[in-house]
């Protein structure tokens, strides 16, 4: 089955619950939820708090991407905000192993994210037990940037790499997806699509939502 996670960082935050409900309607499976700390990356966003009401919100499995300085500190009180699955940044954490074992025994799906500078090769000793590899198809940090096409090799590279070696990780891109692309990226092996303004910055986003969800299924 193929997922489509609607990033709420494009959503109008005045009335969030207004905008998931929006999104169920037109079938998201997850929300993805972009956590920003102006450091890791240059924009600020939310935190647990948030988090916690997005999990109020709605019963949709919470996507949680921490684009943020030191994520180990932080695990702890997303899981307990009611995050699904916690992602993590390669180029930020330096034990991904002990990372990793930490998100799962906390009770989550344990992802890892890379920038698209980052060669899929860093993450050759993690494969075998992440439960998520994303990728990153534009540079972390803003909603609305152009999709970067090297993703495509690398979600190509890793869905043989998973059928090669009956790896059981999902595949999931974020930044630039729309209607224009989301053909391709499924088609080369992507299992889980996050989207931004390319939902919510539709007029009518459970249309929106729909149209993406239809293409990626059929
Ligand atoms: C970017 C975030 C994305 C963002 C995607 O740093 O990680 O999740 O919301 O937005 P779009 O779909 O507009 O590129
Ligand atoms: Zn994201």
């Amino acid at each position: 089955m193929k997922i489509l996670a609607p990033s709420i960082l494009s959503a109008d935050f005045s009335n969030l619950s207004q905008q998931i409900r929006y999104v169920e309607m037109g079938g998201a499976d997850w929300i993805h939820c972009d956590i920003m700390d102006g450091k890791f990356v240059p924009n600020i966003t939310f935190g647990p708090i948030v988090v916690e009401a997005v999990n109020r919100i709605t019963n949709l499995p919470i996507d949680v991407h921490l684009m943020i300085e030191d994520p180990d500190n932080y695990i702890e009180q997303f899981i307990n905000a009611g995050a699904d699955y916690v992602t993590v940044h390669q180029e930020e954490v330096k034990h991904l192993n002990r990372t990793m074992a930490r998100i799962k025994e906390l009770g989550a799906k344990a992802g890892v994210v890379i920038n698209p500078a980052t060669p899929i090769s860093t993450l050759t000793e993690v494969l075998d037990f992440v439960d998520m590899i994303l990728i990153m198809s534009v540079n972390p940090g803003f909603g609305g940037q152009k999709f970067l096409r090297n993703s495509l090799t690398k979600i190509k590279k890793l869905d043989e790499l998973k059928k090669e070696n009956d790896y059981n990780y999902i595949i999931e891109i974020d930044g630039g997806v729309s209607v224009d692309n989301i053909k391709t990226i499924s088609d080369a092996g992507c299992n889980a699509f996050v989207a931004g303004s390319s939902i919510f910055g539709k007029d009518n986003v459970t249309a929106a939502t729909v149209e993406l969800k239809n293409i990626i299924s059929e």
